[in-house]
């Protein structure tokens, strides 16, 4: 990671609607419930803090598209990867030189995450490790979707549950495809939960 930025997810100001892409006001304008408007804006925000903090050299005309499969995509720098993340009461954004992905996960959704356990952790030994503690399902489930994103395996249409197999929480090891990746992690706690974060090595 060469940068981190975050942004509270409040309603939005206008002065942070005002520090967007045209191509992003339009797609805000198409955000279905003002909780995913609040969510949008406040992740493009944090990701224009991890740009500035990056002392990448940024055009005036920046932009973050979205790709086809959803993730963001930065028009008018070249080589920089950015993942973006929210969850209830901040969004974070990470900048790097190679993809990158990262979640975060509150703790209070540690109940939920062993509720669907069946379904998104499908072998024994990773729910066993989802049963351990809070900390450990969080993280889980946080590698797992950072794991995703930093790929692009589609969680639920690319098979992303069946092929990212969680080996061990501390410290994270995960396979994909029933190999060992050569994906680098970290985590990082937050007053509220977890975030993982997973870069190509
Ligand atoms: C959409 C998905 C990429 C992540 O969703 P999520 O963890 O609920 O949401 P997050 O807030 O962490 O991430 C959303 C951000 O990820 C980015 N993103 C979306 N699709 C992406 C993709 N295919 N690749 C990389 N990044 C992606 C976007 O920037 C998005 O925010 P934005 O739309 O405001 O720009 C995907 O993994 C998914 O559908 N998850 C479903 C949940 C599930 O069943 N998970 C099983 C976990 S074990």
């Amino acid at each position: 990671v060469i940068a981190w930025g975050e942004a509270p997810i409040d309603d939005p100001t206008a002065d942070a609607i005002a520090l967007l892409s045209a191509v992003e006001r339009a797609r805000l304008s198409t955000q279905r419930s003002a909780r995913r408007r609040a969510e949008f804006v406040a992740g493009r925000l944090a990701a224009r803090r991890a740009l500035s903090g990056s002392g990448l050299p940024l055009p005036r005309d920046l932009a973050i598209d979205r790709d086809e499969d959803g993730a963001p995509l930065l028009i008018g720098l070249a080589g920089v990867a950015l993942s973006i993340t929210h969850a209830r009461v901040r969004a974070i954004a990470a900048v790097a030189d190679r993809p990158i992905g990262i979640d975060l996960c509150d703790a209070t959704d540690a109940p939920r995450i062993r509720r669907v356990a069946r379904r998104a952790f499908p072998r024994a030994h990773e729910r066993a490790l989802v049963l351990e503690d809070d900390r450990s399902a969080c993280l889980a489930w946080a590698a797992k979707e950072a794991v995703a994103k930093a790929l692009r395996i589609g969680m639920l249409e690319g098979g992303g549950v069946e092929r990212i197999e969680i080996v061990a929480i501390d410290p994270l090891e995960v396979r994909v495809d029933a190999a060992r990746c050569d994906l680098v992690f970290e985590v990082r706690a937050v007053d509220e939960g977890w975030l993982v974060a997973a870069a190509k090595g």
